[in-house]
């Protein structure tokens, strides 16, 4: 992409983000504190815009991503709001079916994801006109259809994905002219992060998103966040 073409991509991502601050507020920006999510980070607070910043602090994330909520406070004077699960319900899955009964069938591993990520998901986002994500179409086969606008029914809102056109070269371009701070875990080899036990490195050549849930189908990987017309994914083609 040239350079001007890459100008171009900031100015629609910053305008989008503008028109989501001041056309539907409240909004609330979900971030799972990885690459994408920093460039939006960074685009929300440098531009001071009214668009409150929250993780899922699923009680599973790896040290380096809970490391990223200092790093925001350093580089930005900002704080990101942490949602939690409800403990009772963790305590009752580990004691059910065990601590890592997510690698045991793929519908423990999605009651997992929708005690720790799910429940409070709703939680933060409810009472808000919109919410914001860091997807981007060429992430994976499940997102090939984004759109930067949609609207999310199973939350009764508006959801932007405001880096839908954004390619993993953008990304890192952005984060590496603007000095935008990131997980260190990208420079061992982990494009894409979510909880600890569920992400690990991928080879050099591999899809993205080959470390997350890399026990499962690339069909079944979504984590329940992202719903769309009542389906969890949007398969366009599904290449094995
Ligand atoms: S996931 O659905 O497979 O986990 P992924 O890690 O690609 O998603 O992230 C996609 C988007 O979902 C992120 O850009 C972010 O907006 C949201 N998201 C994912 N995990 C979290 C989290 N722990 N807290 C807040 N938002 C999250
Ligand atoms: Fe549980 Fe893994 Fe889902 Fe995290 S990603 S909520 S540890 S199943």
């Amino acid at each position: 992409m040239s350079t001007k073409d890459f100008d171009n991509l900031i100015a629609a991502t910053q305008t989008t983000l503008t028109r989501i601050a001041n056309d539907f507020a409240p909004a609330v920006f979900a971030s799972s504190l990885a690459a994408e999510d920093m460039v939006l980070t960074d685009m929300i607070l440098c531009a001071r815009l009214s668009i409150g910043i929250f993780t899922l602090e699923t009680g599973r994330l790896h040290k380096e991503t809970l490391g990223m909520l200092d790093r925001i406070r350093d580089t930005y004077d900002a704080e990101v709001k942490l949602f939690k699960p409800e403990q009772a319900a963790v305590d009752a899955y580990v004691q059910q079916h065990g601590l890592n009964a997510f690698y045991d069938s793929v519908e423990l591993r999605k009651e997992c994801c929708r005690i720790r990520k799910v429940e409070p998901l709703n939680r933060a986002l409810a009472g808000n006109k919109a919410w914001v994500t860091g997807q981007r179409r060429a992430q994976s086969t499940t997102r090939a259809d984004l759109a930067v606008q949609e609207n999310d029914e199973a939350h009764g809102m508006t959801k932007f994905n405001p880096l839908a056109d954004w390619s993993e070269d953008d990304v890192w371009n952005y984060i590496r002219s603007n000095k935008v701070p990131y997980n260190p875990l990208h420079d061992k080899g982990y494009p894409s992060i979510g909880c600890e036990p569920c992400t690990r490195a991928v080879q050099p050549g591999e899809d993205i998103r080959a470390g997350r849930w890399w026990w499962e189908n690339p069909e079944s990987k979504e984590c329940g966040l992202h719903v769309v017309d009542g389906k969890l994914v949007r398969v366009k083609s599904v290449a094995q």
